[in-house]
């Protein structure tokens, strides 16, 4: 029976992967540690609190003596380690919250960890797992291979240098004190409970009230994109037989433009609304609401400075050391994720406030 830690857990993958993780797993228990920033919300782990074996800890990953009580009050023999600023456009305006928080957060937890794990020395009381980003090897041309676990680093955004940075961190810690770690570096997640201000939730949500989709530069940025319970799934084979000190690339194998994601959420949304009148009474803003569609809403907006171009994830270390190969397509991964946001609109009503808008409108306004 194990006793996770899950740092982040009231985010969008922390969410989904501490339900899994429940579902999947009868006999252990769960520890969440999260500082419920603009990002996390406990609305999301509602599901969850109901039940004994787990226990949300509102707190900061910075606050190392917090962190020590966890690890020892808790048993902790596991850290699941999602804490992090996520946003790429919250870190080109202001990427100091990302170096305390991914950096310098990082550390903390590690350090907690080496201090009650490594006691006498001796490694195995313990494994940290640390969930980073493509982000982290930078961009690609349209004809370069995808990245693996042996591309260089080379991170444009802060956010993505703050992830570089904590990576090689955990795996000094491993190098060094002979810290039990594992990371992965995944592509892009989307699916229940994401903040709508990443492209999928956004795009659906705006949809929805007719407001424009605003799509950065020319829409030709590629990325590939994962159902966050794949992810999960991904998290769960490396903690269960990745190798220590190893690093697994996961990815979806499904590379698109942004214009073609808006394109088919688009032409989902046509035919959901097209063909609910519940939707259309609930959505009259809509385009698919009254006979046109979603389409019409696209708008080109300016570019993201140093907008990456294209990441692609090369996932054969993951799949023929572990067996690990994502369930869902993007397709029925799509559809699920609209489903969810169209049966579960309080939970992002209730996070949609104005000064989210105002912040997007101030920063991205058209
Ligand atoms: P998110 O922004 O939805 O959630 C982050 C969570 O961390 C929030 O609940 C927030 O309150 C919490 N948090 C932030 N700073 C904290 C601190 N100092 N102490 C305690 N809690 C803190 O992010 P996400 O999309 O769920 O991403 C989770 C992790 O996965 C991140 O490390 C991210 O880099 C990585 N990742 C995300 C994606 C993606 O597509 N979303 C892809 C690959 C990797
Ligand atoms: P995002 O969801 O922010 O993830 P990341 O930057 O980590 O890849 O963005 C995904 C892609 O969508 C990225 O190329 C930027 C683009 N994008 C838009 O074109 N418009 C938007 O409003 C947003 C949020 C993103």
């Amino acid at each position: 029976m194990a006793s996770l830690l899950v740092t982040g857990g009231a985010g969008f993958i922390g969410s989904n992967f501490v339900h899994y993780w429940l579902r999947s797993h009868p006999g252990d228990s769960v520890t969440v540690l999260d500082s419920l920033t603009y990002a996390g919300n406990l609305a999301s782990l509602e599901p969850a609190r109901a039940e004994q074996r787990f226990r949300f800890i509102h707190g900061d990953i910075l606050d190392r003596e917090c962190v020590d009580r966890i690890l020892s009050d808790h048993s902790i023999d596991t850290i699941v380690h999602l804490a992090a600023e996520s946003h790429v456009d919250r870190s080109i305006h202001g990427p100091g919250a990302f170096i305390q928080a991914n950096l310098v957060g990082t550390y903390t937890l590690l350090e907690a960890a080496r201090t009650c794990w490594l006691k006498d020395g001796s490694p195995g009381n313990g494994r940290f797992h640390h969930v980073s980003t493509d982000e982290v090897y930078g961009s690609l041309g349209p004809e370069d291979p995808a990245f693996d676990e042996d591309t260089s680093y080379a991170p444009n955004s802060p956010y993505s240098a703050s992830k570089a940075g904590s990576d090689h961190l955990v795996r000094a810690y491993h190098h060094t004190y002979g810290l039990e770690v594992t990371t992965s570096n995944c592509s892009n997640n989307y699916g229940p409970y994401q903040f709508p201000e990443k492209l999928i939730p956004l795009m659906l949500v705006n949809a929805l009230h007719g407001r424009a989709l605003p799509i950065y530069g020319d829409g030709m940025n590629v990325r590939d994109w994962l159902f966050v319970e794949d992810h999960c799934r991904g998290i769960e084979a490396v903690l269960l037989h990745g190798r220590s000190g190893r690093t697994y690339c996961i990815g979806g194998n499904t590379e698109r433009t942004n214009m073609e994601i808006v394109r088919q959420l688009c032409l989902h949304l046509d035919e959901r609304l097209g063909s609910e009148p519940s939707l259309q009474e609930r959505f009259p803003d809509c385009p698919a609401s009254s006979g046109s569609t979603c389409g019409e809403l696209v708008s080109f907006v300016k570019d993201r400075p140093g907008h990456d171009r294209r990441y692609a994830i090369d996932a054969t270390r993951i799949e023929g050391e572990l067996g690990f190969r994502p369930v869902e397509s993007f397709e029925s991964g799509l559809a699920l994720t609209i489903d969810w946001y169209l049966r579960n609109e309080s939970w992002w009503r209730g996070i949609m406030d104005g000064s989210y808008r105002q912040w997007i409108d101030t920063n991205y306004g058209s």
